[in-house]
């Protein structure tokens, strides 16, 4: 039986456009499983260039309030601009997730219909040289989403014990050439600092067997191991997990997007655990994941996984 959003030829909301820097991965299904409602008090704890939350806010209207979070300033005062004047009160603040209750608490919001977090970082965060993220687009090796973080992922590589360098490429990455990639490194930053992403790439690449045409990258589970360990991804969502719960009110529901198995692992054990203690359903059995028309027209897309948990009426 095909899903709603699988007879679906055009995606549910064509408002994004190239211009706004990232597209919005699974919008019909986040609209459909997350089901937000005129009048709604919706958080989304990953407001990025906006996408989701206007959609959401076409859903909420004039009398509903978006609650909007992100670590990155530049993505926060973008989503500010595109959301201003698209209905519902904005409240948005520059804060990581992990810190949840902090923020809703000295905000004063009181019980949320909605929670969406989408994971991970967005496309013109990828491509800004800035960021450091991408290992086709040349810039300083840095990955802080959020600019406060001390520490770069260019300390990482210059100063991690080969050990930890090599557990964190196969813990975060998956990467099964940790210990060469490892290896590696260490040589090379005893002849001069590793700086640049270009660098990284280059030497990550000369260690490793050649990539088949249209294979990935050799470099991207080394770039994706760095970032993860930098902003502290899977502990910020190991928080966000912990917290969430209280903030939901009866019939609540939340929303995750995850691109990462390790991230993936931790909802699904988590909802597991709301679901078994009597506190939630689970709307999704199984993760929902892009159909082939979202993949082949937003390849990003790919490797997401999202999961959705709906409070019980008391
Ligand atoms: C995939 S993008 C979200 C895109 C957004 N849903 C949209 O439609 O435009 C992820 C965003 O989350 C932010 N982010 C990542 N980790 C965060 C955290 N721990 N707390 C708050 N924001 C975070 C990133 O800076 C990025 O802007």
């Amino acid at each position: 039986m095909l899903l709603p959003w699988e007879h679906r030829r055009k995606p549910l909301l064509q408002m994004d456009t190239p211009q706004h820097g990232h597209v919005p991965v699974l919008l019909p299904q986040v609209i459909e499983l997350l089901a937000p409602q005129p009048g709604d008090m919706v958080l989304d704890c990953t407001i990025g260039r906006g996408g989701h939350a206007l959609a959401i806010a076409e859903k909420i209207g004039a009398s509903g309030t978006l609650v909007g979070l992100d670590v990155d300033p530049d993505n926060l005062s973008f989503a500010r601009q595109r959301l201003e004047k698209s209905g519902p009160v904005c409240r948005f603040f520059q804060a990581n997730f992990a810190r949840l209750s902090e923020v809703l608490a000295v905000a004063k919001i009181p019980a949320l219909a909605v929670i969406l977090a989408d994971l991970g970082v967005s496309t013109n965060q990828i491509l800004s040289s800035r960021h450091g993220l991408s290992f086709s687009h040349d810039g300083p090796l840095d990955m802080r989403l959020d600019p406060e973080l001390d520490r770069t992922a260019a300390d990482m590589v210059n100063h991690l014990p080969e050990k930890t360098l090599a557990d964190v490429l196969y813990n975060n990455g998956d990467e099964r050439y940790s210990r060469r990639i490892a290896r590696t490194l260490v040589r090379a930053r005893k002849t001069k600092a590793i700086t640049t992403t270009a660098e990284l790439a280059q030497l990550v690449r000369s260690c490793l067997p050649h990539a088949r045409s249209g294979a990935i990258d050799p470099a991207t589970r080394t770039f994706q191991a760095l970032r993860m360990e930098v902003n502290h991804e899977l502990e910020n969502l190991t928080e966000l997990l912990k917290a969430a719960p209280r903030w939901l009110r009866p019939g609540g529901r939340i929303g995750i997007i995850s691109f990462h198995s390790g991230e993936d692992r931790l909802v699904k054990q988590a909802f597991r655990n709301w679901a078994a203690d009597g506190r939630f359903n689970v709307l999704t059995p199984k993760p929902v994941v892009p159909t082939e028309l979202e993949m082949a027209s937003n390849p990003r897309s790919r490797s997401a996984k999202m999961r959705v948990a709906r409070m019980r009426m008391e």
